[in-house]
């Protein structure tokens, strides 16, 4: 058996011209602020592709690139200025952040309603209220990615590997909400194979390149590959592609995977929060 590749360029291009579509209906640009603090490469790149992406569709796309010992009480100035902005309808705080700051406290900071990530609290406490107002982009992608198979969700083992706030947190809880039996792995998790050797469904979002191996890996299952790991041979995913392509039914590439498709999904967050917002 081989796996079917699930092309997220393709997915993504049907979400963005949708995106398209409402920006010609909307009488008003969208507006994108982008914070970067210090120089992280990885950083560097998805906010290239985010501030590339959103200027090709239209939107306005203001980007701070800030050095790395910038005070935090002047970063809580800029976002506090850009939570006033009435022409910004999203803030993106780039994580991760330096290690002298308090990460959370200045997520926080964002408005809600302008939080396009979905990390503040406001919103992560929606998602587990099952009261969704703008969720991270990369788990919706990696839900509409599994939808587009066709599969059921309900009562299916769903297995993530990862507990980040961007991703394993959140993903869980839409899986949850479709009601899916849920298992999250992390690196203290004794057995990884244990568990994943029954996933219907397993989202690898650890972080490790070629972590999950075939033999880790149900017949016919639905694998989503979040990982993109810079390694000596190039961009790897953290699910070992080749190999697991023989086993699972279907599975996401990396590139061309979630990548495009949290692009996607980072847009239409901004539409939901320009219509939150009413400005
Ligand atoms: N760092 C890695 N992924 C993300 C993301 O989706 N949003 C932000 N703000 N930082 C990230």
């Amino acid at each position: 058996m081989t796996a079917e590749i699930i092309d997220g360029t393709k997915l993504s291009e049907k979400i963005l011209e949708d995106v398209k579509n409402r920006i010609k209906d909307s009488k008003k640009r969208p507006g994108l602020a982008i914070v970067i603090v210090g120089d992280n490469p990885a950083s560097e790149i998805y906010v290239g592709l985010k501030e590339k992406k959103s200027k090709e569709m239209g939107f306005q796309c203001e980007r701070y690139d800030l050095s790395e010992d910038i005070k935090e009480e002047d970063l809580l100035k800029l976002i506090d200025d850009l939570n006033q902005k009435q022409s910004i309808h999203g803030i993106i705080v780039q994580l991760p952040l330096p290690d002298h700051m308090n990460e959370n406290l200045i997520v926080d900071s964002v408005l809600p309603h302008k939080d396009v990530d979905g990390f503040t609290p406001v919103n992560l406490g929606n998602l587990i209220n099952d009261n969704n107002m703008i969720v991270p982009a990369t788990a919706r992608a990696c839900m509409e990615l599994i939808k587009s198979t066709g599969i059921e969700i309900k009562g299916k083992n769903a297995v993530i590997v990862g507990r980040s706030k961007i991703v394993g947190k959140p993903v869980s809880l839409l899986l949850l909400q479709e009601h899916a039996t849920v298992t999250i792995c992390h690196s203290k998790t004794e057995d990884l194979r244990e568990h994943t050797k029954n996933a219907d469904i397993l989202v690898a979002a650890a972080g490790k390149a070629k972590l999950i191996k075939k033999n880790m890996v149900k017949k016919g299952a639905v694998v989503i590959d979040v990982g993109i790991n810079r390694t000596l041979k190039g961009l790897e995913g953290d699910v070992d592609f080749e190999a697991v392509k023989e086993v699972a039914g279907y599975i996401t590439p990396v590139p061309k995977g979630v990548g495009p498709m949290t692009i996607a999904m980072l847009l239409d967050n901004i539409l939901i929060a320009m219509k939150l917002t009413g400005k």
